[in-house]
């Protein structure tokens, strides 16, 4: 792999990055079409509206419904990129992610089907049927890094698909934003009109709500979680943290409800100050915030008896327990 030439947020010049890469895009895909997945992070979001620039409905954007997401994130997704004037055809695959996680609890293993089921399963097939010629991927420095060093293993397309792309079908990747890191990102989704709710996006992990699930990822499971999410994001909305979350645990509690024994679920509250994830400290949140988050969860998330709140540093404790 040859290296990339990084060009930092400080030495961007987003007008001109946005018209280079447009150009490129248009000029290598030529009077083919190309696909893309869109997830709504700011990485794929911003290959989106590239994409589109360059080829207007000559991108097919799909985004991959997985059954793992927040609630009403697809909906929300879909009809950010309508207002831009971008066609997003989302893709039901969620009995297919649920099949895969079915019994599975260790949290790689858990990582490994959901990758596994969204390149071979569902994407590399969308991939094959569109007859698309080029792939758009929203790959960013950090994840070159991170794959020459090993600590993450799913950004190479042609190795996920299974299949050499160029060699069997032709098919060629593009990564408009590799010279970039997550600030560099950041500052050409502003620049390209996406609203902050995705170009300040909080960072949410590619595994979704499995990975704030200790344990099996059963649909009732992540509707627990996607509930007690919900809650979190209005709660905490006005606090200016790097991350918070809501895990539901695998052990149950002894609890009580009604004046009987309810043995029920716990929920574990996260909220991180960092400024790259790398170390994190637990935000001082205010008592009465805490108060009103325990409130909400043992009353609107089914079977919750018990909620605490992490007062762990990372290190030794990482962000997410999953
Ligand atoms: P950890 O838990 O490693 O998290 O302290 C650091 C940051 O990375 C995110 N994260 C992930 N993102 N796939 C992702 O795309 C993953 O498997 C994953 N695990 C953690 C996490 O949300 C935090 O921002």
């Amino acid at each position: 792999m040859p290296d990339v030439l990084e060009i930092t947020a400080t030495d961007l010049n987003t007008e001109e990055f946005i018209n280079e890469k447009v150009k490129e895009i248009a000029e290598t895909v030529g009077s083919g079409t190309a696909i893309n997945a869109l997830s709504g992070g700011v990485d794929s979001s911003v290959v989106t509206m590239l994409g589109h620039k360059a080829l207007g409905d000559r991108l097919i954007t799909v985004f991959v419904d997985n059954g793992i997401m927040r609630r009403g994130e697809p909906e929300q997704i879909v009809k950010i990129f309508k207002d831009l004037g971008v066609r997003v055809d989302v893709i039901d695959a969620r009995k297919k992610f649920f099949a895969a996680l079915k019994g599975i609890t260790d949290p790689e293993e858990k990582r490994e089907a959901i990758t596994q089921t969204f390149y071979k399963d569902v994407f590399g097939k969308l991939v094959k049927e569109s007859k698309a010629t080029y792939l758009l991927q929203g790959t960013i420095l950090t994840d070159i890094d991170e794959t020459k060093a090993g600590i993450k293993r799913q950004h190479n397309v042609f190795e996920q698909l299974g299949i050499d792309p160029k060699k069997a079908f032709g098919y060629k990747i593009i990564e408009p934003v590799v010279q970039l890191r997550k600030d560099g990102v950041r500052k050409v989704g502003k620049a390209l009109g996406l609203p902050e709710s995705i170009f300040n996006r909080m960072p949410f992990p590619g595994p979704a709500l499995s990975a704030r699930v200790i344990g099996e990822a059963t649909e009732t499971r992540i509707e627990k979680v996607r509930i007690a999410t919900s809650i979190i994001e209005e709660e905490l909305a006005s606090v200016h943290a790097f991350q918070y979350m809501a895990i539901l645990h695998e052990d149950k509690v002894t609890g009580m409800r009604d004046n009987k024994r309810d043995f029920g679920n716990q929920i574990e509250i996260r909220c991180w100050d960092s400024v790259d994830a790398r170390v994190a400290t637990p935000t001082e949140l205010p008592y009465a915030t805490l108060k009103k988050l325990a409130e909400r969860m043992t009353r609107e998330v089914p079977g919750v008896v018990s909620v605490t709140y992490n007062i762990t540093t990372k290190p030794p404790s990482t962000m997410e327990a999953v």
